[in-house]
């Protein structure tokens, strides 16, 4: 802010001191590298990418202060200094009385699962987060989707599409008992949704409900703040309050979290579990031995535990970074929009995400058009992006079919502070000229289909192929 009231623009709340050049490619080049990568572009070399929306986890840009303070790391196996920052930062902005480090988000969800849930219970979640649910189905749970209905369409513009449908959490109760239901998993700016936020007022809701059936809410809080963001500019009576003020009325209705700090808290690598009761704290701290490391690294160095607690702190203290951050997304988004590209409203806070079932109608979902249109954009324009659809959702255990889930999506996901609107333009550019060829886009079939988490290295072919 300028506090001058005739200056209307918002720029970043940051200036760059380093950049990293990035290599310019053809479209004939990149054709060569999709194929070799098997139309996936998770196995696509980063050199040969211009704009790198595969992801926002762990692709941020670091602050000078953040750098400083990995040349403080203390690398001692136990006790580290950077530890003890990294709980206090937790304990202050979060309030979580313990900690768990763990090396990123899904270190968390395994221990956290494995000490929750027994084997035959069911864990609700405001939709599947992939990593999140297959932890689950290891530990011997089956996961719920209590998620409102209206985050699976694409074009409902409820503002809170990652609330909790009450009525599916008092059916699942009625149908399996509380005592099969260790805790909800609840997510912020749901990912799969489309980096949908919930309520505050849902939150309370779901928290009375849990309360009289004795089921813990354990957040997945890996970007609560972006959903903290969203309350403070869409929820009656949030408008004057901070953003870090939201996040702890958040925590403060909860049992505990997984965190995987690669994405809210600007940092490489870095995740952690907190949880308020001491005992599942003893067990946690037990466990994190055997699978991370000492419960005072949990497979950090001591210089990643100070670059997270330093950027728990800068993504907190004002709301200049979050505001910013969602502005580019918004910005991205309402590009796309404007020129009637399918995506899914409303825009969310890390990532836009294109509406593969709309663009290509023609493509059945088992041929997975998601997947090819992540590969067809990367051939038109550089940009990686990523496939949340059908591949990712994975065959359902039981029956082994393709779980065909409403959402056939392809993310461009946004790294923080990386980009400038610019490369959002060309982005957009690439998605627009996508656009005028998609009814001679095909299918993809798999020639290699890895049993979990298919999507990171499945391989695949086109349909077209001759
Ligand atoms: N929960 C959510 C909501 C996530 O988005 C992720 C990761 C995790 C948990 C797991 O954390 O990667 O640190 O182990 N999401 C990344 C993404 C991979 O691209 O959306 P992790």
């Amino acid at each position: 802010m300028t506090g001058n009231q005739r200056i209307h623009t918002q720029a970043e709340p940051y200036k760059i001191k380093v950049v990293e050049p990035i290599k310019m490619t053809t479209i004939e080049y990149r054709s060569k590298c999709i194929e070799e990568a098997g139309y996936n572009t998770f196995l696509l070399r980063s050199e040969d990418v211009y704009i790198d929306l595969l992801t926002d986890s762990g692709t941020s840009a670091m602050s000078d202060n953040q750098w400083a303070g990995m040349m403080l790391g203390d690398e001692a196996y136990a006790g580290s200094r950077n530890f003890y920052e990294l709980e206090k930062a937790v304990r202050d902005v979060y309030g979580f009385k313990y900690i768990v480090p763990t090396h990123q988000g899904r270190g968390a969800e395994h221990i956290m699962s494995q000490i929750l849930i027994n084997k035959g219970d069911y864990v609700p979640g405001n939709m599947f987060f992939t990593t999140t649910r297959l932890h689950q189905e290891l530990a011997g749970g089956k996961f719920v989707d209590v998620i409102v209905d209206e985050a699976h369409i694409p074009s409902n513009e409820f503002p809170f599409k990652g609330n909790v449908d009450m009525d599916k959490m008092q059916k699942l109760v009625d149908d399996v008992g509380a005592d099969k239901i260790p805790y909800v998993s609840l997510e912020g700016c749901v990912n799969m949704a489309g980096g949908q936020p919930f309520s505050m007022a849902n939150l309370q809701d779901l928290k009375e409900f849990c309360d009289k059936h004795n089921i813990l809410i354990m957040l997945d809080a890996t970007r609560m703040i972006e959903n903290s963001y969203f309350i403070q500019q869409r929820e009656k009576g949030y408008g004057h309050k901070s953003v870090a003020q939201i996040l702890r009325e958040i925590c403060d209705l909860s049992d505990g979290c997984a965190m995987s700090s690669k994405k809210d808290h600007l940092v490489n690598i870095g995740g952690f579990l907190a949880m308020n009761d001491e005992e599942f704290f003893r067990k946690a701290k037990a466990m994190v031995v055997v699978y991370e490391g000492l419960h005072t690294y949990g497979g950090m160095a001591g210089r990643d535990m100070e670059a997270v607690a330093r950027g728990i702190r800068e993504a907190t203290e004002t709301d200049d970074h979050v505001a910013a951050r969602i502005r580019q997304t918004q910005y991205l988004g309402n590009r796309l929009k404007d020129e009637g590209v399918p995506i899914i409203l409303p825009i969310g806070s890390h990532a836009v995400f294109l509406d593969a079932k709309a663009i290509l109608p023609h493509v059945d979902q088992d041929e997975y058009p998601a997947q090819r249109l992540a590969a067809e954009l990367y051939v038109e324009s550089g940009v990686r992006s990523m496939e949340r659809g059908n591949v990712s959702s994975g065959r359902d255990p039981e029956t082994g079919k393709n779980r065909r889930p409403n959402l056939e999506l392809v993310r461009l996901t946004i790294p923080r502070r990386v980009y400038t609107n610019l490369h959002m333009d060309v982005a957009a550019e690439g998605v627009f000229a996508m656009m005028e060829r998609r009814n001679s886009i095909k299918g993809l079939k798999f020639t290699y289909e890895p049993e979990m988490l298919r999507f990171f290295q499945g391989r695949f072919e086109p349909v077209d192929l001759v």
